[in-house]
């Protein structure tokens, strides 16, 4: 799904740029503007920041809740 189209950044853009930010990083800048740069993209006319922020928070908490599994720390 394209997220930006004046960057024509896609949904799956934001999760691999999401990913590698906090892989790189623990504790990263995400927001919309930091993502896309992460992505070689500059902002334009801002309408997707609210769908962008949104899906920043999904692949936020998806990376945290894979991270868990592959570290074991939801095994009972
Ligand atoms: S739609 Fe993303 S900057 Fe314009």
């Amino acid at each position: 799904m394209i997220v930006c189209h004046c960057n024509r950044i896609t949904s799956a853009d934001i999760d691999d740029a999401v990913t590698c930010m906090k892989k790189n990083c623990s504790n990263p800048d995400l927001c919309p503007k930091k993502v896309y740069e992460e992505l070689g993209a500059c902002p334009k006319c801002c309408n997707c920041f609210p769908l962008a922020e949104k899906l920043i928070k999904e692949s936020t908490l998806r990376f945290i809740s894979q991270s868990e599994i592959a570290n074991g720390s939801l095994a009972g």
